[in-house]
């Protein structure tokens, strides 16, 4: 890679700034300045505008290209499959849908079926649509609510945002869908903000605040719980010791549906490949999107158990009784044959274990950091999903001004280490540091991140 491109790439960048509307920031400073223009990639790094190469310790930005990028095997079959056929709507099979949806039901004991979107958002979208249909179908309409958890994060849709628990997100986008409730966080590291809050026990008491919520709202009334494994754009929060037991026990006491959503954790993030599979849980509905094709092609997945299924198919005769929904690329077929050998690259490649192996190594250097730098409070995370918050005062626990967590970005940046922040999710609250590298990063790579990372802490705080 010389820095040489095709295309003029001043012209690129010009024609970037005059008609492309990026997500997620301000567009203000690209009157005078540049946005960034990413041109290349391979295996964990990418190459900008300028020529430049990054370690990019995000995967994409988002916690997205999990086995890297620049994979030929999956451009390669991806290419085959839409020779032989790019696409026919999801009424009908096709044979990468078919084969991929038999490997993922493989790693997922107790689920069935797979219900194939295009985004994380979408994916949701059709366990709400599910879980109302049964409300429907079951309860005379009535056991329609959905639960949702403060911090976590669903999707952009309306729907999804009307469960969606940052507030900072949500602003503006108001007014959203009726008969989606929040429950409290689960976050240790801030349970003194939490009223009653215990010392000890403090999953089991996480998890009973959920049951208030319940008994408030009428368990009869309440069809589904919507969570996080751990939550990702909330502040990367590890569940809480005792935490998923007591919640499974509290989704069969009042018959609720246990909806977890992997679309960060999926597919092998968290060193499992779902991030519920450390917890021993038993869901109702899995929803995943980013890693499962590591952003090689757009495919989600609502995945669900054969007893959810049959309740959507257990009177042929009702033109009602059956799921009614449809996702025009739900059909596209580049999906799944790209999924196919993202899960092939995972397991030929070790994948899950190293993630395990890497991410073990990189928490210990994070927590090595926060013994050196008194502004990191917390440091938390699971296999290569990692996070750090900063803090003004360890005592206290107050978040650092968030324009400073946003300069350790910049600086690591400034390193050619891409890194990531909290980012417009709970006001105030912006405060915790992202890691997620792909799953093929190498102890040198999580060196040069936490180097940069040091650094960079350096330069802020001193
Ligand atoms: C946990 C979680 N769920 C759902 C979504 C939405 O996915 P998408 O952007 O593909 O709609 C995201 C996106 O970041 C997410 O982090």
């Amino acid at each position: 890679m010389d820095g040489t491109f095709e295309n003029d790439i001043n012209k690129i960048v010009d024609m970037d700034r005059a008609h492309v509307w990026h997500h997620l920031v301000q567009h203000k400073p690209f009157e005078t300045g540049q946005p960034r223009i990413i041109v290349e990639g391979k295996g964990i790094h990418v190459w900008d505008q300028h020529g430049k190469k990054h370690l990019d310790a995000v995967s994409g930005g988002v916690w997205t290209v999990n086995v890297g990028y620049g994979r030929e095997r999956i451009a390669n079959a991806v290419r085959d499959q839409l020779i032989k056929l790019n696409y026919f709507a999801g009424s009908a099979g096709s044979i990468p849908g078919a084969i991929f949806s038999e490997m993922l039901i493989d790693k997922m004991p107790g689920m069935s079926r797979v219900y194939f979107t295009n985004s994380g958002s979408e994916a949701n979208e059709k366990a709400f649509k599910m879980i109302r249909q049964i409300a429907h179908k079951r309860y005379g309409g009535k056991k329609n609510k959905i639960l949702y958890r403060e911090r976590d994060y669903h999707g952009s849709t309306i729907g999804a945002m009307s469960c969606g628990g940052q507030d900072e997100r949500n602003a503006q986008y108001g007014p959203f869908s009726p008969d989606f409730v929040r429950v409290p966080h689960c976050m240790e590291y801030r349970r003194h903000e939490q009223e009653g809050a215990p010392e000890q026990n403090y999953g089991e008491w996480a998890a009973e605040q959920i049951e208030k919520v319940i008994l408030a709202e009428g368990p009869e009334t309440v069809g589904g719980l919507c969570l996080e494994p751990v939550t990702a754009g909330g502040g990367v929060i590890t569940p809480p010791e005792g935490y998923w037991q007591k919640v499974q026990e509290i989704c069969r006491k009042y018959d609720i549906l246990l909806h977890i959503d992997e679309v960060v954790c999926g597919v092998g993030r968290t060193g499992t490949w779902f991030g519920y599979q450390h917890y021993g849980i038993e869901p109702d509905f899995v929803t995943m999107a980013k890693g499962v094709a590591s952003g090689y092609a757009a495919i989600a997945c609502c995945v669900t158990t054969e007893r959810v299924f049959d309740m959507f198919k257990d009177d042929a005769d009702d033109p009602m009784n059956y799921f009614r929904d449809i996702s025009t690329f739900g059909g596209c077929t580049a999906g799944p044959a790209a999924a196919i050998e993202n899960m092939h690259i995972i397991e030929e490649e070790g994948l899950l274990a190293n993630t395990n192996a890497m991410g073990d190594y990189m928490l210990d250097q994070l927590r090595a950091l926060q013994d050196k730098h008194a502004v990191i409070g917390d440091v938390r995370g699971k296999g290569l999903f990692l996070g750090a918050e900063l803090v003004a005062d360890r005592d206290s626990k107050q978040p650092v001004d968030e324009k400073l967590a946003q300069r350790v970005v910049a600086e690591c940046n400034a390193q050619a280490v891409i890194i990531g922040v909290t980012n417009r999710s709970i006001p105030g609250r912006n405060n915790t540091l992202c890691y997620s590298p792909a799953l093929i990063a190498t102890k040198d790579d999580i060196d040069q991140i936490i180097a940069a990372t040091d650094e960079a802490l350096t330069r802020v705080f001193g």
